[in-house]
Formats: structure tokens, C-alpha cells, sequence
């Protein structure tokens, strides 16, 4: 399915990223990749994760902290000087300060907002500015967003209001873009269990939650995600841009979410 691209995944910290299961995904499928992670603490454990993939020896590992502008343009050098061109753009990166999720709503700082908002939401823009000259011939970028962009999910808070920033970036990227054969989607997986989820209270009882109303009665799997991110980066979604595609086992069409509204559910 992806035999022949090129792509970049960033947000690789460990095997529990779902930028590393994008990768397994992509990688079993043919694509060769390029993969970073954010500072020197997560260098060595990315290494060794790319030299796990096939053709492993071949994945180019490079940094990028999102906030500085020079890496970006030098993350786009490398991938220039070593493809030439690109065929896909994942970008699996979030960050708030976990005390600013921790308070109440109404707490969050000016400072909070801005960080998580332009880590999570503004990065994609400055992203896809640097690789859309990579695709000559059209391509895909990828975000990953979540349900708490759209609802309300307690404990979510200000990230929430990152990722509703993100999938109107996502649609505007879209239109801007979509001229040039560059499509732009999200993929909003539900919960799974990575660093960044650790900074969610509760984040245990959202899992037991989603497996008891979810229409498949389970969590989706790391694996899962991926899967779905290979096939919108791949030629098979090349008429879908824009969208932003729920990975959740169907706990986003629920509306009353309690156990005993929902027939058939577990007892
Ligand atoms: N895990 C979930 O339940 C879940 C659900 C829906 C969406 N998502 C989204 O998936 C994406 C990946 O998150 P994850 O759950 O795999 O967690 P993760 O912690 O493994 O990945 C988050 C990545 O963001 C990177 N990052 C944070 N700040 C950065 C910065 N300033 N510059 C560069 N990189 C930075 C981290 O280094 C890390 O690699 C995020 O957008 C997250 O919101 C996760």
C-alpha cells in the first residue's frame, strides 16, 4: 500500500507513542521514513525503535522542538538533501502543562494557552509550510486530535481547546493546499495509554468508561491507530481531505453515554 513513499513521522518518545505505531504501520507497508523526537533525552530510544522497522538501518532519525523555527528548516534540509521529495507529513505532537490540566477550567493561564495552543495547534502551520514544496506531485499531511476538541471531556480542559484549534488548522490547511494535490486530515483516536495521556486525570477510569458505552465494548489499540494513519496517508484515501476520521470504536456517535442507556450494554 505505501511501497514506493516517502514520509515523515514526528513525535516519536517511546515504544508507546502512537507516532511509533504510525511508523510500525507505515514501515510493513513499504513506506521509508523519517522519524524525530524532540530533545537529546529521547534520541538513543527512538535510534533504537527505527533500527527495529524493516530497512531500519535506512530510517532517517533526525530532532525537532517544534517551537524553534530553525528546526524545522533544518529537519526539512535533511529530508530534502536525503529524498529530494516527500509523499507524507505525520504530525503526532501535544503538549500542556499537566498543572494547567489539573485545574479547574477557568484557571488556565494566559501562559498555559499559549504554549499548549502553539505546540499542539499552531506547530502544523509552520509544518506544512516547509514540506508542501516537497510534494510536487500532491501528498498527504496528518494530524492526530481527539474527541475533547469537539466535546467537552472532563479532565481534557485546555488541550480540548488545543484540538479544536487544530481541526479548523487542519480544514484551512486543506483548503489552502488542496490546489496543489496536498491533502490535510486528522485522524482522533480514542484513549490509548502514552506519556502524554498520564497527564489526563482519571485517564484509567476514561479507558474502563469508553470499554463499557462504545458501541465494539473495547478501547481501540495503538495498532489500530496506526493502521488507520497508513491508509490516510496512502493512495487508497486520495479523495479525502479535510476530515478528521475517529478511530474510537464508535464512542464519538454515543450521545447518552451512561451504562444502563445503553442496550446491550455491559452489566
Ligand atoms: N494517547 C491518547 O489517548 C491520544 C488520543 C487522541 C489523540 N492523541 C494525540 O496523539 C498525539 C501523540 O500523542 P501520544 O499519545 O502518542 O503521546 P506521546 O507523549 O508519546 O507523544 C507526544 C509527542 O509530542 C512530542 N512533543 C511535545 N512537545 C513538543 C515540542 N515542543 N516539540 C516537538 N515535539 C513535542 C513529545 O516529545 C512526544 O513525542 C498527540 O497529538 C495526542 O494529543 C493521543
Amino acid at each position: 500500500m505505501l511501497q514506493g513513499k516517502k514520509g515523515l513521522i514526528l513525535g516519536v518518545a517511546n515504544k508507546r507513542s502512537l507516532a511509533w505505531a504510525i511508523a510500525r504501520a507505515c514501515s510493513t507497508r513499504g513506506a521509508k521514513l523519517a522519524l524525530t523526537y524532540q530533545n537529546p533525552r529521547f534520541e538513543e530510544g527512538t535510534r533504537e525503535l527505527a533500527m527495529s522497522l524493516p530497512h531500519g538501518g535506512d530510517v532517517l532519525v533526525l530532532p525537532c522542538e517544534i517551537t524553534q523555527p530553525a528546526e524545522i528548516e533544518s529537519l526539512a534540509r535533511a529530508v530534502k538533501a536525503k529524498w529530494d521529495t516527500i509523499d507524507f507529513v505525520v504530525h503526532s505532537i501535544a503538549f500542556a502543562n499537566p498543572e494547567e490540566l489539573r485545574r479547574p477550567f477557568r484557571e488556565t493561564s494566559k501562559e498555559g494557552f499559549q504554549v499548549a495552543l502553539e505546540i499542539s495547534a499552531y506547530s502544523l502551520i509552520p509544518l506544512a509550510k516547509a514540506f508542501a514544496p516537497m510534494m510536487p506531485q500532491g501528498g498527504s499531511m496528518l494530524a492526530l486530535s481527539y474527541l475533547g476538541g469537539e466535546r467537552v471531556v472532563p479532565n481534557y480542559n485546555l488541550m480540548g481547546v488545543a484540538k479544536a484549534a487544530l481541526d479548523s488548522t487542519v480544514r484551512y490547511l486543506a483548503n489552502d493546499l488542496g490546489s496543489a494535490g496536498i491533502r490535510v486530515n486528522s485522524v482522533s483516536p480514542g484513549p490509548v495509554r502514552t506519556i502524554s495521556a498520564q497527564a489526563i486525570s482519571d485517564f484509567g477510569k476514561m479507558l474502563e468508561h469508553v470499554e463499557m458505552v462504545a458501541p465494539l465494548r473495547r478501547n481501540v489499540t495503538a495498532d489500530e491507530v496506526g493502521d488507520v494513519c497508513a491508509f490516510m496517508v496512502s493512495d487508497m484515501s486520495r479523495a479525502i481531505t479535510g476530515q478528521q476520521i475517529h478511530v474510537d470504536c464508535g464512542y464519538s456517535i454515543m450521545g447518552v453515554t451512561t451504562v444502563a442507556d445503553a442496550p446491550g450494554g455491559k452489566s
